[in-house]
């Protein structure tokens, strides 16, 4: 795994670059990351191009014996551009520009930058495509993040209207495809139709996830353009792209499977500060991320792009954009690199080297403070280079459950929550948590994956049940545990004729008559559990291996099936997971609440979430410790042969 830092030489005096170099390599960096942003420096106006510069910084690096991840540049168009072509801007649901100042400021759909995306990207790969010193391309910078991948410009509904010709033919299809005939909303043609915004109330869903489906092809399709241009000019060259953690917006496995390599950005302090985390996890947990945040992403993003992966932008102190922002434990950045290293990452590169005592970042924590002084993560990032050494010629991740995640699923869940409570991401996190509670290694996939070598099978929730899935199910020989609103509605966003769980019914005989969603405080209770958020009432024949104690079924088991008819709380899932473990003989482990363990290869990775040293020695026996101790201390981490 190489570890390397995100560097900005266009924001420093040139003076300072071959002694930053210098450093980066000193303190054990491998990779460094540029011109994500360099867009108006590489280009100060129109047609004219100074190379000169980024020449020079990239000779400086390389020289240092840094390989080099260039960046495009295409999330900052520059003033220049943006005013000699408005229509490059993107609009927000209330149609309002959203303007020049900060970034990711484009439309996907707009002609006019695509064509000047080309231009600059086919510069740049032209330029560096051979460079010895480019080991590996990003294409943009965290399509999505800023709330920018839909967009409700003129162009999109022009670009949405061709999208929805291409897919349905006839406007009739669409009509009954879409339930027109409800509210009078026919069309006569497929120039009528707008986007789903400025509506008077709730726009039709059929609507708004064609839009969203749309939506997310404009980014795979401004990526795969980019990726074109680069391969022309740098064929044996990795690509990535950076995506940004619970950023859902577009597909990523679809992005993914046009990279060689997935990477995304771990900020596990501010993302628990700013998603559905109770007050006393943020509290708990303010300097060390929730411990499940960075492992979710790893193996998500494992899964995106055949197993190759990396971490892009790793938070090396306080950030500057959530509610709050604390400073991380002292060990949590070795900590995270080595969680990483765990989960089978090829890079950890930390964002970022200097920070910008300037502009809107400059209370975001960096190796280096503004005067050039090392920050506290550095000394972090020497220890876990040396921990990396120790470990080197690690196996594979190891994997036994396979958990489905489904962009799609998210987006009809927005959509339509029916509860205001009901979050699909949320959802699949506590399924995860859950099984990560037990112990077990997990790899979050696509719905159309191939399944068959796990030993278990999750499914959360998954509303529209295509045929590749249910092949899968129809086939997977393993215990299976499939969540609510799973078969609940068509491709189409109906209901199924034959009533949810739709073509679940194959395989187990149940019907959902009736779904409630619970305020917060109105709970169902059960021996042992409750059930907040969602409930479904079921007909079956069958009687429910887990019910309610006022006898409703919960729980209902055919064969291998399990379908969970609620949202269940961690003592639920725990009693599910316990047994379908059993049933796949895996061995589950009892772990301390802070501690999460990781397999890879012949090596178990053991990391302490807590602020209190934890003791590991019932795990260890059996095991050689070749890093840490069997007593954790807070951040800690310790490493297992067997
Ligand atoms: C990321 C972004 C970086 C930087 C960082 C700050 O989302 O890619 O450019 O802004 O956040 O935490």
């Amino acid at each position: 795994m190489h570890l390397g830092v995100c560097y900005y030489p266009e924001q420093w005096d040139e003076f300072r670059w071959q002694e930053d170099a210098a450093q980066m390599a000193a303190l054990g960096l491998t990779r460094v990351r540029i011109g994500e942003f360099a867009w108006s420096r590489i280009e100060p106006e129109t047609g004219r191009f100074e190379w000169a510069w980024l020449d020079r910084a990239i000779e400086t690096l390389h020289k240092a014996g840094l390989g080099i991840i260039l960046g495009t540049p295409t999330a900052t168009p520059p003033k220049w551009l943006v005013d000699a072509h408005p229509d490059i801007l993107a609009k927000d649901s209330n149609c309002r520009v959203r303007g020049f100042g900060s970034r990711r400021h484009y439309c996907f759909s707009s002609q006019t930058y695509r064509r000047e995306a080309t231009r600059m990207v086919t510069a740049l790969a032209e330029r560096y495509g051979k460079h010895p010193a480019i080991v590996m391309w990003q294409t943009d910078n965290e399509y999505g993040c800023h709330n920018t991948t839909l967009s409700y410009s003129a162009e999109a509904a022009l670009a949405f209207r061709n999208w929805l010709t291409r897919h349905y033919n006839s406007v009739e299809t669409l009509n009954s495809a879409w339930g027109n005939v409800f509210w009078s909303q026919s069309y006569r043609s497929f120039d009528e139709i707008d986007l789903p915004n400025l509506t008077v109330t709730e726009a039709n869903p059929s609507h708004i996830l064609d839009f969203r489906r749309f939506s997310s092809d404009q980014v795979i399709s401004f990526n795969t353009m980019q990726i074109d241009i680069i391969r022309a000019h740098a064929p044996n060259t990795d690509i990535t792209h950076n995506m940004m953690g619970f950023v859902t917006d577009f597909d990523h496995h679809t992005l993914g499977a046009d990279l060689d390599l997935a990477t995304w950005d771990s900020y596990p302090l501010g993302f628990t500060e700013q998603f559905w985390f109770t007050e006393s996890e943020k509290i708990k947990y303010a300097r060390q991320g929730h411990p499940d945040i960075a492992a979710f992403h790893h193996d998500l993003y494992r899964g995106c792009s055949n197993g190759r992966w990396g971490v892009m932008e790793q938070q090396p102190g306080p950030v500057n954009w959530a509610a709050y922002n604390p400073s991380p434990l002292p060990g949590m950045v070795r900590l995270w690199t080595l969680e990483a290293f765990a989960h089978g990452a090829e890079l950890v590169s930390y964002f970022r080297w200097r920070q910008a005592p300037f502009a809107q970042e400059q209370m975001h924590a960096g190796l280096q403070r503004p005067d050039g002084s090392a920050d506290v993560a550095c000394a972090e990032i020497a220890e876990a280079a040396g921990d990396l050494e120790h470990l080197a010629g690690a196996g594979k991740p190891l994997s036994s459950v396979a958990l489905v995640f489904s962009y799609e699923a998210q987006w009809m869940i927005q959509t339509q929550p029916q509860g205001k409570n009901f979050d699909y991401l949320q959802l699949v996190f506590e399924f995860y948590t859950a099984l990560r509670k037990h112990g077990l290694d997990v790899d979050i996939v696509a719905p159309d994956a191939d399944l068959n070598h796990y030993k278990m099978l999750v499914i959360p929730s998954l509303p529209i049940l295509g045929n590749e899935i249910m092949a899968t199910l129809e086939n997977f020989g393993g215990p299976v545990l499939i969540g609510p609103r799973t078969g609940s509605k068509t491709r189409d966003f109906q209901m199924p004729d034959d009533l949810p769980p739709g073509p679940l019914q194959e395989l187990m005989p149940f019907r959902v008559l009736r779904v409630e969603s619970l305020r917060p405080g109105l709970l169902l209770h059960g021996a042992g559990f409750e059930i907040n958020r969602w409930f479904e009432h079921i007909e079956s024949v069958s009687l429910p291996e887990i019910a309610l104690d006022n006898g409703c079924g919960i729980c209902f088991k055919q064969a291998q099936y399990r379908y969970l008819a609620g949202w269940p709380d961690d003592a639920l899932l725990a009693q599910v997971i316990a047994s379908m473990a059993g049933e796949a003989d895996i061995a589950i482990m009892s772990v301390p609440e802070t501690v999460r363990v990781r397999r890879r290869g012949d090596l178990i990775f053991l990391f302490n979430y807590g602020t209190e040293p934890v003791d590991v020695s019932d795990v260890v026996m059996g095991g050689t410790i070749i890093v840490g101790k069997a007593l954790i201390v807070p951040a800690g981490v310790c490493v297992l042969k067997l």
